[in-house]
């Protein structure tokens, strides 16, 4: 038995001739343990594929089964509850509260559960040091850098011990180094028997997936087994270009790196004007290329 079985998914939005298509008939299975990196344009449908899988959202038709169980069909309230005992989210863009801190919106979904306050809190405490937050349980969110915040609600994710965890674009605010630390921690989830559903831009964060699953125009447009550790093939070859630094990037960069070093020895505050310099080179590449 699968854990998700979602067999001829259609979402519809509007009626008429307004109709839009977020989900056109989808069937996809996803076994107990898998990693699934989800990709493809913008307006495929992958948010709408999340919120389906995740109960935020029902289909318009078909069927989906979680773990053997008919979800389709069930009340709001219902769907509520299985989110809560089943289901950890992470978005892109953090969702966490401004006005708790960090201790306490990891602590929050199992205020929903009814625990006591100080099991929630040592079990939130226990959480962010999981994710290596600790040190921040009492900073709010404005207080974290994206990278921070991300971990924190990742934490918050994980709190109910969630057997399936939906991440759409969690690295989608964040910079290469905090991308790499947030997808670690989702990785050592999987690796710790969880299932984990992922969308991504990024071919490279493919790597850490058992699966890729492409959508275009609201429907599955390739699926392939990939190896951990590796780009799937289809996002390597077909569908994205992963940007080739040439020589001159190189060379741009070292001489960035020169022009920066002696200021950042003499004032460490001041910011390296790496990104504009690259940028005006692209550009000027770009130019010529036109
Ligand atoms: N609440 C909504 N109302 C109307 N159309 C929507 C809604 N949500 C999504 N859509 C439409 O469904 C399609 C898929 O959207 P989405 O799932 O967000 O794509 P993706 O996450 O791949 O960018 C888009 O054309 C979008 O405009
Ligand atoms: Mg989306």
């Amino acid at each position: 038995m699968s854990l998700i079985e979602l067999k001829d998914v259609s979402k519809l939005y509007g009626f008429g001739d307004a109709t839009s298509v977020a989900l056109d008939e989808v069937s996809l299975s996803i076994e107990k343990g898998e990693c699934v990196a989800v990709m493809g344009p913008s307006g495929s449908g992958k948010s709408t594929l999340m919120n389906m899988i995740g109960l935020l959202d029902h289909p318009t038709h078909g069927d989906y089964l979680l773990a053997g169980k008919r979800v389709s069909r069930l009340s709001a309230n219902r769907r509520a509850r299985i989110r809560r005992d089943k289901i950890g989210f992470i978005f892109q863009s953090f969702n966490l509260l401004g006005r708790l801190t960090a201790l306490e919106n990891v602590a929050l979904p199992l205020l929903y559960k009814g625990l006591p306050t100080s099991k929630r809190n040592s079990a939130a405490r226990a959480m962010l040091e999981r994710v290596g937050m600790h040190d921040r349980c009492y900073y709010y969110p404005r207080q974290l850098s994206g990278g921070q915040t991300q971990s924190v609600a990742i934490a918050r994710a994980l709190v109910n011990d969630p057997e399936l965890i939906i991440a759409d674009e969690p690295t989608g605010n964040l910079d290469t180094e905090s991308s790499r630390l947030v997808m670690e921690l989702l990785s050592e989830i999987h690796k710790a028997g969880n299932t984990v559903i992922f969308v991504t831009h990024n071919p490279e964060l493919t790597r850490y997936a058992t699966r890729v699953v492409y959508m275009q125009d609201g429907a599955v447009k390739y699926d392939e087994q990939t190896k951990l550790g590796e780009v799937g093939s289809y996002a390597r070859n077909a569908m994205y270009k992963i940007p080739e630094t040439t020589e001159e990037d190189d060379l741009a960069g070292v001489s960035v790196l020169m022009k920066v070093r002696p200021s950042e020895t003499e004032s460490p505050k001041k910011a390296p004007a790496k990104k504009p310099a690259k940028r005006t080179t692209r550009k000027k590449k770009r130019k010529a290329a036109a």
